[in-house]
């Protein structure tokens, strides 16, 4: 708080603040996540959940987050603290900073088997459509401690040199020259899954609804992915806000940051599924899908080893891109709330995070045998809470506070650029929705996916 604001640092460029924040949207989420929640949950019906949940409350929430951050300029905790003084708003921020813990721990540990994956590929081990030798790796490398905790304690330490470099010369020279990138290879892997024979039924699953598939979970499932997909509830978007340009269109902004996730997304999707279906394998396998079925997917493609390695390399640059916005967090609310410096704040966060993150990367050997909720171990614990429970939460409690506490008159001045864009009618509507229909719709859903049976 003591930093002059004068001499914070933030994004430089507009395209600077849209590859960020797209960094941050763009991840494992997309890759990994969303095609094998796809595949578990009957493919295009939830999608098209998923797209509802996307529209009507991750991207007025994405909108709040942002300006809210832009508005107070300062740490996900401080913004509240400075919107709403003496009062406990500013908790939207501490469950924030809880669910980006837990989130940080399993998603490198992650990105971990990732690099692990580029190593493999790159040696030519995983050139084989052999189900058993391709189980037979991913289950050796979760299970081994050393590797895991080596790969994932380099992930944290990578992104631990990036941000030291500060948000205009790490996080925003990074991710600009990543996401570029990342879309063109993406589009080549696509292009090649779509030309297998047999690849309309990959896209047929991904497109062709089955309304019968979808429960109450399968929404629930579907709002935690439009979360988590969009950085949401958990401090990452509301601190890149904060580094936003005073110029930048944010509503213009977020929607087309939503656009381009989605397209990544289906990107995604379209490389994998067609692949999946015109080879014979089944797109319900969970977490592993990435790990498992990509490889002996890529096996039988044209170029298919270079192509592998080209997957698992634009997949780890997606996800260090995400990762970057989840450790900015605690950062800045050290860097800001505690007055440590940049530098002291990122090697203690990632200290810290070395060692809880272990927590996540040993659940699959060492510490196997905790489980904490449901009987889920230590990793699929905190995914279950953070995706959820905690991360719709402070997304209810965030558009309360717009509806409630910040009001309208604030939300469209921060959101018009004070006055400058002319598009009060239209914020008008989006305020609307914020204050109404998205806390009802995450509660309804909250409510009938947990509680309820
Ligand atoms: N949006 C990222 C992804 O889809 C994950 C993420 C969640 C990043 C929360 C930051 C904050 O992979």
């Amino acid at each position: 708080m003591a930093n002059a604001n004068n001499q914070r640092d933030g994004f430089s460029s507009s395209f600077g603040v849209f590859a960020a924040t797209l960094g941050s949207a763009v991840g494992l989420g997309n890759i990994w996540r969303f095609p094998y929640e796809v595949g578990n949950s009957g493919g295009a019906g939830f999608l098209l959940v998923y797209i509802l949940a996307t529209l009507f409350v991750g991207l007025p929430l994405m909108i709040a987050e942002i300006s809210i951050g832009r508005t107070a300029n300062t740490d996900p905790i401080g913004v509240y603290k400075k919107l709403a003084p003496r009062s406990l708003w500013w908790i939207i921020g501490a469950f924030g900073l809880v669910s980006v813990l837990l989130i940080i721990s399993f998603y490198s540990d992650v990105i971990g088997w990732v690099f692990a994956y580029i190593a493999k590929s790159v040696r030519g081990h995983l050139l084989t459509q052999d189900k058993a030798v391709l189980e037979g790796s991913f289950t050796q490398l979760i299970t081994n401690p050393s590797s895991s905790l080596a790969w994932q304690w380099g992930v944290l330490l990578l992104v631990g040199i990036i941000l030291s470099f500060g948000v205009s010369k790490g996080i925003e020279a990074v991710t600009k020259k990543l996401m570029p990138v990342l879309f063109l290879l993406l589009c080549v892997v696509a292009a090649t899954s779509l030309s297998m024979p047999g690849a309309m039924e990959g896209v047929k699953f991904l497109f062709v609804p089955d309304m019968a598939k979808i429960d109450r979970s399968v929404i629930l499932t579907a709002l935690g992915l439009a979360f988590f997909k969009l950085s949401l509830g958990v401090g990452s978007i509301t601190i890149y806000g904060s580094y936003f340009r005073r110029d930048q269109n944010i509503p213009k902004t977020a929607f087309t940051i939503m656009l381009a996730d989605l397209a990544v997304s289906l990107l995604a999707g379209l490389a994998i599924f067609p692949a999946v279906f015109a080879l014979g394998f089944s797109p319900d396998k969970g977490p592993a899908l990435l790990f498992q079925t990509i490889p002996a997917v890529f096996f039988k493609m044209p170029m298919g080893h270079a192509l592998m390695v080209v997957f698992f390399v634009l997949t780890a640059m997606a996800a260090i891109g995400a990762l970057l916005s989840l450790v900015e967090v605690p950062i800045s609310v050290m860097h800001e709330r505690l007055n440590l410096s940049r530098i002291s704040a990122t090697w203690v966060s990632i200290v810290f995070l070395i060692l809880f993150g272990s927590l996540s990367a040993l659940s699959f050997s060492t510490l196997g045998h905790i489980t904490l909720i449901q009987g889920k171990n230590i990793f699929d614990s905190f995914d279950f809470v953070s995706s959820k429970v905690l991360m719709p939460t402070a997304g209810l409690l965030t558009s309360l506070f717009v509806g409630l506490r910040w009001g309208k008159a604030a939300f469209i001045r921060a959101n018009s650029n004070e006055g400058s864009l002319n598009n009060a009618s239209l914020l008008n509507i989006i305020f609307w929705v914020l204050a109404v229909i998205t806390p009802i719709l995450i509660a309804i859903i909250m409510y009938f996916g947990l509680v309820s049976k």
